[in-house]
């Protein structure tokens, strides 16, 4: 794997870097991901796109808890990988590492991640249907119903035709628009506004690198391609 002698330096000198993360960054993990290597997800004869909806929250809220129990039971098995623990090594290395996910598995955060900016939720969260109030689920059970307005709970995750967490887009946009170097490791780029934030950087001058084992819609716009496995070509810039 040839790393470039301008990545390296600028490796070397960077003070604000952004990474944004992937299903592939887990893949390593065992997580299965959404498209890369030519399947898509299926649930009980459903595309997960379908059992991951908003419509199906109204139409079958408990079918929809039974895909993402079965989804934290088969995580609750499964720890970080290289990749995971290399990025969050870089943010005591950064004046400013900003760490953007569309993971919604808590992986990053098990490998030591802080301050991780969410922007599909988190699996290990229920939250109130009605109030928003939130109910961790790392090592115990959510509630039957909200405790503040006895509400029906839902898993904290952005589901298929839902909005994005307030706030979350708008403040890694802004991190992309000042950021030097961005990573972009192991996400098909096919989902937006998430996709968008690679391009805020390169328009902001950014010198952007794309860390994927197959090229994607953004590779092209790329500064650098490290085609490779996360796991493996992260660990290289130690
Ligand atoms: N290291 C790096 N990249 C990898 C690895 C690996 N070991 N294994 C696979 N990949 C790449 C694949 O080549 C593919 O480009 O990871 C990418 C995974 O793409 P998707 O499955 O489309 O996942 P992602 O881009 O995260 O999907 C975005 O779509 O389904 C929704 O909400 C869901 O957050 C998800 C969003």
């Amino acid at each position: 794997m040839h790393i470039s002698a301008e990545l390296r330096q600028l490796f070397a000198r960077a003070k604000r870097v952004l990474v944004l993360t992937g299903a592939g960054v887990s893949a390593e993990s065992g997580v299965p991901t959404f498209r890369g290597g030519g399947n898509t997800a299926v649930w009980k004869g459903m595309r997960f796109d379908v059992i991951s909806s908003a419509e199906m929250v109204e139409r079958d809220l408990p079918a929809v808890w039974e895909w993402f129990d079965y989804r934290r039971d088969f995580l609750n098995e499964l720890t970080p990988n290289p990749a995971h623990f290399e990025i969050a090594r870089w943010q005591e290395r950064f004046a400013e590492l900003t760490l953007v996910t569309q993971n919604i598995d808590g992986l990053h955060q098990q490998a030591g991640s802080r301050e991780v900016i969410e922007l599909h939720g988190n699996i290990w969260r229920a939250r109130c249907t009605a109030c928003g109030a939130t109910y961790s689920m790392v090592q115990q059970q959510r509630p039957d119903a909200c405790l503040e307005c006895g509400e029906p709970l839902r898993p904290d995750v952005v589901l298929f035709g839902e909005m994005l967490p307030p706030g979350a887009f708008e403040l890694a946009a802004a991190r992309a628009s000042v950021c030097e170097l961005c990573f972009v490791v192991g996400t098909s780029a096919l989902v937006y506004p998430a996709a968008g934030l690679p391009e805020i950087a390169k328009a902001a001058g950014a010198y952007v690198v794309e860390v994927n084992p197959e090229r994607t819609a953004l590779s092209s716009l790329c500064d650098e391609v490290l085609t490779g496995k996360a796991g493996e070509v992260l660990p290289l810039f130690q």
